[in-house]
């Protein structure tokens, strides 16, 4: 029998990644002033030992008051670089490879981590805590919510240069770090996501207004880092295809605007387009099934390709069992839409179509069982090597 394309290989530009599997990014709110700890080795390093063929290191901060919280990753000091590298030795060590998503949090900036504002019942990550509400840029000044969260400077041209500076400088550091690949953050209404949306971007200079206007600050990041990692290096960007506000009646981003913006990516040198969703409004209304953000990227995929060009895909969101993994990226299949929604796969085979994405990111599943690609081998009946120390692990034919 065929081995499904999700556990073939994948080669972008120099890299070959062993099956279609991610990490997909995620703040673990564990770093010390930037620098990765032991947490992030263990974290991240267990992923690469269980067969996830790239393992994206979670939002990385280009500059101090772009952070999340004050306990993110970053990479702006040299100093950031050697334990970003111990995490990268690991996971090569187990011949796996590492991306690394790198960021700006915008006015989304200077949080307490997610399970502090639980306890207490607070967003904003004072000075106190070591936060810097009053520190916090976004194109304009306008805040993500009205209470509770920073009331960012509308950014002068100077400090935009900086930043897009800052995201080039990061890249570089991640480069002597051994990364393999680099992934922009411009979704989930931070700092690049928020000049995309004329709701949060209301910017009467170069980089607002239009929809070239509202890009510009992307393209100039995708341009810098271009130049600034080798030419063999995948560079992979994160949007929201939709920031779900057509509902508002507002203008707003949305799915033509991403596709728009798709099929300019190929020349600027993006290898592959991480499709999520939502985050830069208050106001968003989701409309979730467990498709909710596979179909966006199938839609994506669908639409790039009808120009015929070349952009590799990623899906991301709610992907949590075998054949769901299996399905959005084999090639040659169309997932029935309709049955989709009610949470059951039917793959209409007769439809010639292809796959709604060439690389499935996972979250939160793998939280829950970091095995899921091993697992997800056996249910496929895929024969795929352990790591030699595991070996006697490994399920036997018997096993139930
Ligand atoms: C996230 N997510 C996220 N996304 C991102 O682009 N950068 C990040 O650093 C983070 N951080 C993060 C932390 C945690 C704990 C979670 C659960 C999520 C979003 C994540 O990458 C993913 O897009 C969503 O969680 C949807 O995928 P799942 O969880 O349904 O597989």
């Amino acid at each position: 029998t065929e081995v499904p394309t999700l556990f073939k290989p994948l080669t972008i530009r120099g890299v070959t990644i062993q099956n279609r599997f991610a990490v997909s990014p995620m703040c673990m709110y564990s770093a010390d002033d930037g620098h990765l700890t032991d947490f992030h080795l263990v974290h991240l390093g267990a992923f690469a030992l269980r067969g996830v063929a790239l393992t994206i290191i979670e939002a990385t901060a280009v500059a101090p008051n772009g952070r999340i919280s004050p306990a993110d990753s970053g990479l702006w000091q040299d100093s950031q670089i050697a334990p970003l590298r111990r995490v990268v030795d690991f996971i090569h060590s187990q011949g796996q490879k590492a991306g690394i998503q790198i960021a700006h949090a915008g006015r989304k900036a200077s949080t307490v981590p997610l399970w502090q504002a639980k306890v207490e019942a607070k967003q904003l990550a004072t000075e106190d805590v070591g936060g810097w509400p009053d520190n916090c840029v976004a194109p304009s000044a306008i805040p993500w919510d009205k209470e509770g969260w920073p009331m960012p400077k509308e950014m002068t041209i100077a400090q935009i240069e900086e930043v897009v500076q800052g995201f080039a400088d990061a890249a570089k550091r991640a480069v002597v770090a051994g990364i393999d690949v680099i992934e922009i953050h411009g979704a989930h209404g931070y700092l690049i996501s928020e000049f995309l949306s004329p709701i949060s971007n209301r910017r009467t200079d170069k980089y607002g207004g239009s929809f070239e206007n509202r890009t510009r600050l992307l393209f100039q990041v995708v341009d810098a880092i271009r130049a600034a990692i080798p030419e063999s290096m995948p560079l992979f960007l994160r949007i929201s295809a939709t920031e779900w506000m057509e509902w508002s009646g507002q203008e707003s981003w949305t799915l033509e605007d991403s596709i728009r913006l798709a099929k300019l990516l190929p020349e600027h040198g993006v290898d592959l387009l991480d499709v999520s969703s939502g985050g830069n409004n208050a106001q968003q209304k989701l409309d979730i099934h467990p498709y909710y953000q596979v179909s966006l990227a199938g839609k994506v995929r669908e639409a790039v390709e009808a120009e015929g060009k070349k952009l590799l895909i990623g899906a991301v969101g709610m992907i949590s069992n075998a054949e769901m993994a299996r399905s959005i990226v084999q090639e040659g299949h169309k997932l029935n839409e309709e049955a989709a929604k009610n949470g059951t796969v039917e793959i209409e085979e007769e439809h010639g179509q292809k796959t709604q994405a060439d690389l499935v990111l996972v979250a939160r599943h793998l939280l829950r069982e970091p095995e899921f690609v091993l697992k997800t081998a056996r249910q496929l009946n895929v024969k795929v090597s352990w790591p030699k120390q595991y070996e006697r692990g490994e399920w036997p034919r018997s096993f139930k």
